[in-house]
């Protein structure tokens, strides 16, 4: 079986196709959404009747002899990622020329999707940050970096009073040279509005990228808007090497200090001047929220209405 994939209304015919197809023991569902690099199903194991989420890659993924390269061998490691608040691959492979994650069902929506309809506060947001750091650092020191951490990677569960927050796609961003770099524009997907300086510019990265991306995601949650957003991806991308940070407290005359100084040390150009590990990052902001006042820290700080 061959299929060739366009975007828009070619991907429907994908969908046709591939609902009802059993990969590797699991049926194919219905369509549950979809990003840069693939599209996500509804699942279901044929033995245990289990629900999943499976992730079906491009087929020109599978057609890039560097990322399947990379697929076999990191695949493996990011499957072994067993933590709380990170979706659990259970298995993945190659089925008629596409590769394929099945993965842990989240039942909820993404963090950017509840970015439209409601806003946080300090207090509220560390429902979100302490999840994702410890997430983060867990990866970290098995020596996985995620790569495209960003607010349609947090997934959150309602369960009962709580929500259970989980961190997903670790691992499976893009490299440079197949990617949304400068040094690779026109073959651009995914977007560029959490990525850091050095990605941008298609240099070596480490473990400091993904938490300057956490960065971007937390200003996101305090002030209810990007650090940088412009016309163009492209734009975009080099405003994070190139642009000052727009200043909090500029922003918004009462954002708290100490959250404002970790902000621009969580966003600072210099992988060296920013925070070196997730688990320094959620310390400094406990310690942050916990100096403020009681007021201070159920306050919203948003820039924009909600
Ligand atoms: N394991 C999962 N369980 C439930 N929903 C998921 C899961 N993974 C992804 N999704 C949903 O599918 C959407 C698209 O995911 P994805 O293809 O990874 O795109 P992207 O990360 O580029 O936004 C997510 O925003 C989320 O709503
Ligand atoms: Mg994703």
């Amino acid at each position: 079986m061959h299929m060739t994939v366009t975007r828009g209304k070619g991907s429907y015919s994908v969908d046709s196709q591939l609902i009802g197809q059993n990969i590797n023991g699991f049926i194919i569902g219905p369509n549950i959404g979809g990003g840069g690099m693939g599209r996500i199903y509804h699942g279901v194991h044929t033995q245990s009747q289990h629900s999943v989420a499976i992730k079906i890659l491009l087929p020109e993924y599978a057609e890039d002899e560097n990322f399947r390269t990379r697929f076999w061998r990191e695949a493996e490691l990011m499957s072994s990622l067993r933590h709380p608040h990170i979706v659990t691959v259970y298995t993945y492979g190659e089925w008629y020329g596409y590769l394929f994650f099945v993965m842990q069902l989240v039942k909820g929506p993404s963090l950017e999707r509840i970015l439209y309809r409601r806003t946080f506060s300090p207090r509220t947001a560390w429902q979100i940050v302490r999840p994702i750091t410890e997430a983060l650092h867990y990866g970290h020191t098995r020596g996985v970096l995620h790569r495209d951490m960003k607010t349609g990677n947090i997934l959150v569960e309602p369960r009962g009073q709580h929500n259970h927050v989980y961190l997903t796609d670790f691992g499976l961003g893009k490299r440079p040279g197949f990617d949304t770099t400068l040094t690779a524009v026109g073959v651009s997907v995914g977007t560029p509005e959490y990525m850091a300086p050095e990605v941008a510019m298609g240099s070596p990265a480490d473990h400091r990228a993904d938490l300057y991306s956490l960065g971007v995601i937390l200003y996101e949650l305090l002030l209810g808007r990007l650090p940088f957003l412009h016309k163009s991806p492209h734009l975009t991308a080099l405003a994070h090497v190139d642009e000052y940070v727009p200043r909090p407290r500029a922003l918004h005359p009462e954002f708290p200090r100490k959250l404002e100084a970790l902000l621009l040390k969580a966003l600072e150009k210099d992988p060296d001047g920013r925070y070196q590990s997730a688990e320094d990052m959620c310390r400094d902001y406990y310690d942050a929220v916990k100096a403020l006042d009681a007021d201070a820290q159920r306050t919203c700080f948003w820039v924009t209405p909600a």
